[in-house]
């Protein structure tokens, strides 16, 4: 395709790629810069918004086509999604829709289809939205994700599904070496960006509307970072204190690291590991940006054999790779892209990890263990299975207002309007 191939064109080659396993944040960057500026936003609303009601759609757009289309015309399937999605759920003019699609059809080589575009979204227009066939198609999630979620939280499982359905608010993470909280809202009122201090984080200030990172009072500087509550509550919990040594296990982007290091930074000495070279250099740019100091490491966390130099951590931060079930409002491709066969594998490595960190915790430290999950298999459970084949790791219970009580840990679900689905346990390894 050109480089000015028309942005519904482009939305469709993203959406694509979704169903073929690459994730929104691979595969939008790279689409983003075929467009000019000011087409951007607009690329990015359609792909996330196509991603979010993805099951809906989808099930509506095949019952309105006679057969799927060949393979290798794909893409214009994903083409009428983001059609569909506008007509569901924009305000844009409907002639717009139907036009520039079937515009867009012709100039992706496809106008043998333009036909059955324009036949299949006029009747979309004129009959409006079926009522949904199925619960996958009503909550637009994953028909298996919908079953463990029902399984696992009978009382919450439609607030958690009508959380992951709306946009997450902004929240940022005010850096405690540059302003107090008060200060930085003051600067953002200052702007005229409406923002509120967040109800659990410390630091925490939510945005009522989101703003281009650019627009953040002295955000180049490091004055703040944009990271959600839940993941905020990190420090809360780790129970920092001046010339302890600290690992942060699964670092990359660094979002935790650098929360840390700003609530802690008379640490003796921050390391943050993650296994992959691709994310690990974000950590360094988080760190650069903020003036903040760690000894980065490129590593499996687990392979301690292979990096660890013999000095035990007075606190470990092991924020394990999950299937993101609590962050689904801002990765909505996550419905696209997990299985369910994902969890068990996932589990597996989730208890490799935490084994691995507790060999080289100090006697009187402290272990955290944090997941973006809602699922108890990767959550609570994973930390009872640790306590029962490592005896000697004591269970902390963590008073908090945040969350709810797990037979280990704290859970929190997902909230409109405030913080992501998350998870944290506490372990302390008894003194020699
Ligand atoms: C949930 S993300 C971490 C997010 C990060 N803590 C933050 O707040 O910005 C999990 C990270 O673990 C990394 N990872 C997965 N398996 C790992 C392993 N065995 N050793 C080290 N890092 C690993 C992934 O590359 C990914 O960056």
């Amino acid at each position: 395709m050109q480089p000015h191939a028309p942005l519904r064109a482009i939305a469709a080659e993203v959406l694509l790629s979704v169903e073929q396993g690459q994730s929104l944040s691979q595969c939008l960057p790279p689409s983003l810069l075929r467009l000019p500026l000011n087409l951007r936003p607009q690329l990015q609303a359609l792909c996330y918004g196509t991603c979010r009601w993805f099951h809906r759609l989808d099930d509506e757009l095949q019952g309105r086509m006679k057969k799927p289309l060949k393979s290798h015309d794909r893409v214009v399937h994903h083409l009428m999604l983001v059609a569909l999605f506008q007509l569901r759920f924009s305000q844009q003019a409907t002639y717009a829709v139907l036009n520039e699609t079937v515009e867009a059809c012709r100039a992706m080589d496809k106008p043998h289809l333009t036909g059955l575009v324009n036949g299949v979204l006029r009747s979309a227009e004129r009959e409006g939205a079926p009522a949904a066939a199925n619960d996958a198609s009503r909550y637009s999630h994953p028909g298996w994700m919908i079953e463990k979620l029902r399984h696992n939280w009978p009382d919450d499982w439609q607030a958690i599904v009508d959380a992951n359905n709306t946009q997450a608010p902004m929240t940022l993470r005010v850096n405690a070496l540059r302003f107090s909280r008060d200060e930085y809202l003051q600067l953002l009122l200052d702007a005229g960006i409406d923002a509120r201090a967040t109800r659990f984080a410390p630091h925490g200030i939510q945005l009522a509307r989101p703003v281009p990172v650019d627009a953040l009072p002295w955000f180049a500087e490091g004055a703040v970072s944009v990271q959600d509550e839940a993941a905020q509550l990190c420090t809360t919990v780790l129970d920092l204190a001046p010339g302890q040594r600290i690992l942060d296990a699964c670092a990359a982007p660094g979002g935790k690291t650098c929360a840390i290091l700003e609530s802690c930074p008379q640490a003796a000495e921050v390391v943050a590991i993650d296994e992959s070279a691709q994310r690990l250099p974000r950590v360094q740019e988080n760190l650069d940006r903020l003036d903040l100091h760690a000894s980065l490491l490129q590593a499996d966390a687990a392979a301690i054999d292979q990096w660890w130099d013999g000095q035990p951590f007075d606190r470990i931060l092991l924020d394990v790779p999950c299937s993101a079930s609590g962050v689904i409002r801002r990765h909505p491709d996550i419905k696209l892209l997990r299985r369910e066969s994902d969890v068990v594998p996932l589990a597996q490595i989730q208890l490799g990890l935490l084994a691995a960190m507790w060999r080289i915790l100090q006697p009187g430290g402290r272990l955290v263990y944090a997941t973006c999950s809602v699922f108890p298999q990767e959550n609570h459970r994973i930390v009872q299975r640790f306590c029962k084949q490592q005896t000697d790791a004591e269970l902390m219970t963590t008073e908090a207002l945040w969350g709810r009580t797990m037979p280990a840990g704290r859970q929190l679900l997902p909230l409109n309007d405030g913080h992501d689905g998350f998870f944290y346990a506490v372990l302390e390894k008894p003194e020699l």
